[in-house]
This record gives C-alpha cells, structure tokens and sequence, in this order.
C-alpha cells in the first residue's frame, strides 16, 4: 500500500517559519545547543518521519525598513546557523531519520556544495538530503559580497548548469572504486574514477572529485521551485518535492500538472513524490486544539509579517502605506518569490496593497493550520493523500518541540492504524525510506 511521506519542517533557527514561535509558552529556548536538534530529530524518528529537513536563507529578514534593528528586537527570523552543521548534530542524535539542508546554487560553488553533501552522506550512513534553492534576495546577495540578487529565471538557468556539475562530481567515483587493499597495495580502481571536464555558459569546473560514492549513491535531492522557470527545475532535478498548494482544487490540479511535466522529461513521475506545507494544530479533541490555536494566533505580530513579506519579495514593505497600491512598475521590481506575488496579484484582481499582501499570503502565521483531534488532522491528511492531490506532508511547527510531539502522540498513531504511515523504517537508507532506488552512475542524464 502507498504510503505517504512525512518531512518535519525544521529551523537552525530561533523559531519555526512563524517567527512568533519562540514565543510560544512551550518553546524551548536552546536553539544553539545540538541537544535542541537532537530532541526534535529523535520526536520525529519515534513518529517513523522519513525527513527531518532544515530551511536556510543567507540573510536576516532586514530590508523591512532598511536595518536590523525592528527584527532584531522581535525576533523574526533573525539566528540562522548553519544548516548543514546543525543536521549532523541531528544526525548523530538519530538512527534512521532521513535529514536535509537547504544550499544555496546561487551563493556556493558546486564542488564545494557536492563534496559537503557527499560527506554528510558517508557520516550519517546513506541519510543525506540536499533542498536545492536559488536564493531569495538582495540580502542574501549583500552577506555573500555581492551588490544584488540574480535574475529570477536567470539564476534558474545558472543553477542548471551547478546541478550538472554536482552531479557530474557524484559520479566521479563508481560505486566500486574503493578497494583499500592493503595485501595487494590497490587503494582504488583508477579505471573506475573519473575526471570531470566542466565548461557551461555561467559555470566551469575540472578535476576529479575527492569524495568516494556514498551508502546510497548520493543525497536525495529536494526542490520547492514555485514559479514557472521553478517548476520546469523541479520537473528535471528533483528526487522529493515540497510545495506549497493553498487548497484542495490547487492542489489535485498542480499536482497532476507537475507529475506530467516529470512525465514529459522521460523521468518516472511515480518515484518522485510531492509534499505539501501542512501546519496540525492538534489536541486531544477539537475544542482544546481551538484553544491552542488561538494562543499560536495571538503571538503574531504586525511586524513578522512585514519583514517576512520584505524578504520573500526582496523589497521594502515599509515603503508603502498600508492600503496604499503598488504600482505595476513596483509589482515587477519584486524579484523574489514570484509565484508567491502573482498569486496576490491574481487573487485580488487589482494593484494589490501592503494589506492585500499580508492577508493573502498569511506570511509569518500558519496560511492553512488544520485545527483538531488526531482523527480530525488524519481525515485531512489523508483525503489530500488519497484523492490525488499529494504524496505527502512537511509538516511545519508552530512552536518546538511541542508541535512535533503532539503531532507524534495524536496523528500518527492514526495514521499508521489506517495504513497510511509506516510502522517501521523500511531500511537505514533515506532512499530506502523514500521509495528511491540508488542511482546508477549517470542515470540523472536525459
Ligand atoms: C516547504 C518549502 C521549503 C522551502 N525552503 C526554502 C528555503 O529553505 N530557502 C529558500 O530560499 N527557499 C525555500 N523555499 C522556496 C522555494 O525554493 C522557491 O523559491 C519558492 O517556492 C518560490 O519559487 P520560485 O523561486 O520558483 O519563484 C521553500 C519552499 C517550500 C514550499
């Protein structure tokens, strides 16, 4: 039986995506201790999650006013470690948790992201997932020594080429190179690893990759691209997907959309699976859930949203009064998020306001939290799963530990009573977990 994936939406950071989540009475306050990481990586490991998945942005939430000094004093989003050293920390606190890092192919360079990934996998034993993103904003550009962000669908294109030539490293070494011989002397075949020659239009790279074949071949590959030029990456690289549909009818229409585009590029669409944002608010029974849900409400802030919206849009919300429209000329300036600002341009017909913005998107409060019992949230759950219109879940706190816990004490008891979730980790691989077969060497080509 078909059963549906379930990714824990996690932060090295001070909050959940909601950036009132720290300060949520039960939120634990040691986010930058491994001890924090490792309770959240071992409540999703005793709820059978296959992914336990780290977001990352290079920037603070800052262009909202133009200084730090508003999202510092509330917290929005302001303490991003690192993420990849926060998944080991993870990692080694669980056994077999599938774990991922978002990195950035606009602001790294693909030796260094492939050969970091490739580590992680070899230490965690085949568990190593990669969220591959193209980055955001002017911010994330500024920390990384450059004046602005890239082009939207140009970054895209670069990425491309980054995704050739991290592959191009995965398969530097066959998965029977190493040797380590000590009778004969052999370290390794040298017939069998290969010299990578790398000339793109954006991107270059030759040498021969340091980094022997991992457990599971190489880490899973993540994406989330929303917009069009996003989607078409998705559709060709991605291994696992996370998206974000609104509602159910969206939802069973992109979904079909998105398999069929896999379809089309001669990939599997069956093998990839597609994860929608999910925000439980559960309890006990219905009406305790209300009650937590209207404490999570009341912890948000006007100024969360704002900033968020800042950074998500790479432009300054502060610039403009509250119901006061953006111009078509200030709408295209925005050069985040696009599917993100077409989605309010489409919703609300008109030149959009700040107000519009903060009311559609919901940014920096739970867009659609699902409020109930166990059997309220599994109904949800698996309605979407079943009636085609997701392959699973990344379910995102609302403050932590506590929404994991309670998500693992009331939901997935149900879910594994109805068949819907494992019992039990299928293997110790990630791949294993996800249905994914280990990858031949150069099987990404099409
Ligand atoms: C569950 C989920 C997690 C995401 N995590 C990140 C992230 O960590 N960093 C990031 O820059 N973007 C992240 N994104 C955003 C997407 O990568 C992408 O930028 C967004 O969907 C907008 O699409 P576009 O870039 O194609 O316009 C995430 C999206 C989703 C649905």
């Amino acid at each position: 039986m078909r059963e549906m994936v379930l990714v824990g939406f996690l932060q090295a950071q001070n909050c959940t995506t909601l950036a009132s989540a720290w300060r949520h009475p039960d939120a634990r306050s040691d986010f930058t201790t491994a001890a924090y990481y490792q309770k959240i990586g071992q409540v999703l490991e005793a709820g059978k999650f296959q992914i336990g998945f780290f977001d990352d942005r290079l920037a603070m939430p800052d262009i909202y006013g133009g200084n730090p000094a508003d999202v510092v004093a509330n917290g929005v989003r302001v303490v991003k470690m690192d993420p990849v050293v926060t998944l080991m920390a993870m990692g080694l606190g669980t056994k077999y948790l599938g774990i991922g890092s978002t990195a950035s192919t606009t602001y790294y360079e693909p030796f260094d992201v492939a050969r970091r990934f490739q580590t992680v996998d070899h230490m965690l034993g085949g568990r190593a997932a990669w969220n591959v993103v193209t980055s955001v904003n002017d911010g994330e550009a500024q920390n990384m020594g450059r004046d602005v962000h890239m082009d939207h669908d140009l970054r895209y294109d670069r990425a491309d080429e980054f995704m050739e030539i991290v592959h191009g490293c995965w398969d530097g070494w066959e998965a029977d190179a190493l040797v380590v011989d000590k009778q004969s002397g052999l370290f390794a075949h040298p017939e069998k690893v290969h010299r990578m020659e790398y000339r793109g239009k954006f991107l270059k790279s030759s040498g021969t990759f340091t980094v022997p074949r991992s457990p599971q071949g190489h880490p899973v590959v993540i994406q989330a691209g929303g917009s069009t030029r996003g989607k078409a990456f998705a559709a060709r690289w991605g291994e696992t997907m996370f998206v974000g549909y609104p509602d159910f009818e969206t939802a069973r229409r992109d979904y079909a959309a998105m398999k069929s585009s896999i379809g089309a590029l001669g990939r599997d669409p069956s093998k990839v699976t597609i994860n929608t944002i999910a925000y439980p608010v559960v309890a006990e029974t219905r009406a305790e859930a209300e009650d937590k849900w209207a404490l999570i409400d009341s912890l948000y802030k006007e100024v969360d949203g704002l900033s968020l919206l800042s950074e998500a849009l790479n432009y300054d919300f502060k610039k403009k009064g509250m119901d006061e429209a953006f111009s078509d000329e200030e709408i295209e300036g925005m050069s985040g998020m696009q599917a993100m600002r077409d989605r309010v341009v489409e919703k609300t017909g008109r030149n959009p306001t700040v107000r519009d913005f903060l009311e559609i998107t919901r940014r920096g409060r739970p867009r659609e939290a699902i409020i109930g019992s166990g059997k309220d949230i599994a109904d949800r759950l698996e309605k979407w799963f079943t009636e085609g219109a997701c392959d699973g879940y990344v379910i995102a706190g609302t403050h932590t530990p506590g929404t994991f816990e309670d998500f693992v004490k009331f939901v997935i008891p149900e879910l594994q009573r109805r068949g819907l979730s494992p019992k039990e980790y299928k293997g110790a691989t990630l791949r294993e977990n996800l249905g994914l077969e280990i990858p031949d060497v150069g099987s990404w080509k099409l």
